[in-house]
């Protein structure tokens, strides 16, 4: 028999459409991890609602939305199990059993929610679920029984928060009922926006996203933010930066042709246009075959709801297995 692939599982928070700092952030990468490993992705609508209970509409829509994205870039419902965090319930019982492994203060002090508490402007009216969003989110790695996690910078501590609760518990259990978890760092960080702002977000307005209109894209390469001193194009330019060069290292292919480019740049001589034009070209070729297909899937909701009411059900019979194996390992009554 074949040696058993790595689990996988990574998600999304189902807070809107997906857009290219996703695509090169993680979406691609999950395309690969289809060949070597066995691949679980959450529709985090349970932990999207942590922070948008006033608005559950907006969460239950967009579950859809990045289904279809997922499936648009190509993502293979036959290899890569998509579920519905909140259509697993075990997931919600792993979260109660786990806080009480893990402190109050403990949260407050994870650098990941300190940072998100002050972004949302939450002060002193944090809700519970939110301080808490950790523990459920190291029941969702643990409850997959997932071995590699790959995550943004930002969610690193999260990854070690999992595991200090998977130690507690095995310590509680006297054995090794749950594995640790190794955070995966993809190599292309965080895309910046189409304006230079470090994040790209849809609420900023500077995202791209996956269904994005030929002309969209083409604003969005013209707008975008390169060396405010390169006046002529025969002055040398800076590539530090420099946004479209940023974008060229995350979407060009060619990893020579930008070097080339880059020298070109500094040493004077290469304008910003022609440089944008390279950009625009490898973004609508990346972009256009998302476009339509994404358009074909969108047409096609129940096919959507299939596959997810299919994943969803592996990913409950995987969950409930872990919740029973906890439940025993920790000496919980049994009938
Ligand atoms: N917190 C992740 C995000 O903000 C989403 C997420 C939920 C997740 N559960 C997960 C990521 C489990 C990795 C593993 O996008």
């Amino acid at each position: 028999m074949p040696a058993a692939k790595p689990v996988i599982l990574t998600g999304d928070r189902t807070t809107g459409p997906l857009h290219l700092g996703h695509y090169v952030g993680s979406l691609r990468n999950r395309l690969a991890f289809q060949d070597t490993h066995e691949q679980f992705l959450l529709l985090a609508d349970a932990q999207a609602l942590t922070d948008n209970a006033h608005d559950p509409e907006r969460v239950a829509s967009n579950v859809i939305e990045v289904a279809t994205d997922y499936l648009a870039v190509g993502i293979d419902p036959s290899r890569t199990t998509i579920c519905v965090q909140s259509h697993l319930p075990a997931l919600a019982e792993l979260t109660m059993l786990y806080a009480n492994f893990v402190t109050v203060s403990r949260l407050e002090r994870n650098p990941t929610i300190k940072d998100e508490i002050q972004q949302r402007g939450f002060a002193r009216d944090i809700p519970a679920g939110f301080l808490c969003y950790p523990i459920a989110q190291a029941a969702d790695i643990t409850g997959f029984r997932a071995t590699v996690v790959p995550v943004g910078e930002d969610q690193a501590p999260l990854i070690e928060l999992t595991n200090e609760v998977v130690r507690r518990v095995n310590r509680q259990a006297g054995r090794d009922v749950l594995p640790e978890a190794t955070a995966v760092v993809p190599r292309i960080g965080r895309l910046p926006g189409v304006d230079g702002k470090a994040k790209m977000s849809k609420s900023l307005g500077n995202a791209l996203v996956l269904s994005a209109s030929p002309a969209e894209i083409s604003e969005a390469v013209r707008r975008m933010y390169t060396d405010p001193n390169h006046l002529r194009i025969s002055d040398p330019g800076q590539v530090e930066g420099n946004v479209v060069f940023t974008w060229l290292d995350a979407f060009d292919p060619d990893v020579e042709a930008v070097a080339a480019l880059k020298e070109h740049y500094r040493r004077g001589g290469l304008g910003d246009v022609a440089l944008k034009k390279r950009l625009d070209d490898i973004l609508q070729e990346l972009v256009a075959p998302i476009r339509e297909r994404r358009a074909r899937l969108a047409a096609d909701r129940d096919m959507i709801r299939d596959v997810l009411r299919e994943g969803t059900l592996r990913g409950r019979a995987r969950t409930e297995e872990t919740l029973a194996s906890v439940k025993e390992a920790l000496g919980l009554f049994a009938f």
